[in-house]
């Protein structure tokens, strides 16, 4: 079997740094145009990302990606360690939304489209014969490029709606403290807890994405998926929202796909590269290695041109 967080190119295969651990990690790392001079070290204790004695909710093997006989994404094969951030990155078009899309069985709702390969979902095949792609759904979160709230749903409502869809039973003091609980833990509860009742749509477009963050979050999903969650905010909501990513990763694991290189290099442990080769061709993983690594010391020029701003 392959390496599952190896790109098939030897130059690409990420070492651990091992001797970093401690280390003030990305102090000085330079991204695109900008130096992150006082980022918080977001990688300095982790190892390898195949590390067998890791906990991996989530892989891929090999997983390509059609749109009817169009393949958009070819042979990706990632590890997905718990409790980390992994960003995607590359330039548009080359399949990062398609390939987050298959991770949660939600490529193939578009028609004609579908996945081969394999996703691992805790060691189960999520497009086993077996598999209910609504239980993967809920197991694997996602949100999306724009906040999507049931905007005349209630704040409350739209957090209750998964737990709900899910059947889960209870009273109302179940109810409330699924809201509190869920509110709180995506930063949201202290500026929407005297309005609970009041149509979502009245949110301000940062508080309309914590609030899709919480309701992903309301039926404890293993892994969170996020489409280029900040593309529709401004700078503040984005940096809310970044922390609430850093803290997220101690409940569940999380797969971003970004343009934003500082962004990447603020929140994620891991960092997969994406890029078509040639007009015309699939999408393939470059790269895949630590976040500091990719962005500090890159082992494939296209990563480098790409993270600098000079290609992409
Ligand atoms: N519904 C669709 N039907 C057919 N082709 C599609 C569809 N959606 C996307 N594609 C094609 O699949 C390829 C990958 O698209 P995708 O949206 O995954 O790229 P991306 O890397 O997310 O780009 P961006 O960074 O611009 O969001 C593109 O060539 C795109 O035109
Ligand atoms: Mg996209």
């Amino acid at each position: 079997m392959t390496d599952p967080h190896s790109s098939g190119s030897d130059e690409a295969v990420a070492e651990p740094q091992l001797e970093a651990r401690g280390a003030p990690a990305q102090s000085s790392m330079p991204v695109g145009n900008a130096t992150l001079a006082s980022e918080a070290p977001a990688t300095s204790a982790l190892a390898d990302p195949n590390d067998p004695s890791l906990v991996h909710p989530m892989r891929t093997l090999d997983l390509s990606c059609y749109f009817g006989s169009h393949k958009v994404v070819e042979g990706i094969s990632l590890a997905f360690p718990a409790n980390t951030v992994t960003a995607l990155i590359g330039p548009s078009g080359c399949g990062k939304s398609t390939f987050l899309r298959s991770l949660n069985r939600m490529h193939e709702l578009v028609p004609g489209a579908r996945a081969e390969g394999t996703v691992l979902l805790h060691d189960q095949d999520v497009y086993g014969k077996d598999a209910d792609p609504v239980a993967v759904r809920r197991a694997v979160g996602m949100v999306f490029q724009r906040p999507n709230p049931f905007p005349t749903k209630s704040i409350a409502d739209n957090i209750w709606a998964g737990p709900k869809f899910n059947r889960v039973k209870g009273g109302k003091a179940e109810r409330d403290d699924v809201v509190e609980r869920t509110l709180r833990g995506a930063g949201l509860w202290d500026e929407v807890k005297n309005r609970l009742t009041a149509p979502a749509g009245g949110l301000s477009g940062g508080q309309q994405q914590r609030l899709c963050i919480a309701r992903a979050l309301a039926v404890e999903p293993d892994v969170l998926l996020m489409d280029e969650p900040c593309s529709a905010l401004d700078p503040q909501s984005t940096l809310r929202i970044e922390d609430l990513i850093r803290e997220l990763k101690d409940r569940v694991t999380v797969i971003i796909v970004t343009h934003n290189m500082q962004q990447a290099a603020r929140v994620s442990d891991y960092t997969g590269v994406i890029t078509i080769e040639n007009e015309g061709e699939p999408g393939c993983l470059i790269e895949t290695g630590l976040t500091r690594d990719v962005f500090g010391n890159p082992k494939h020029s296209r990563t480098e041109a790409y993270v600098t701003g000079r290609f992409g």
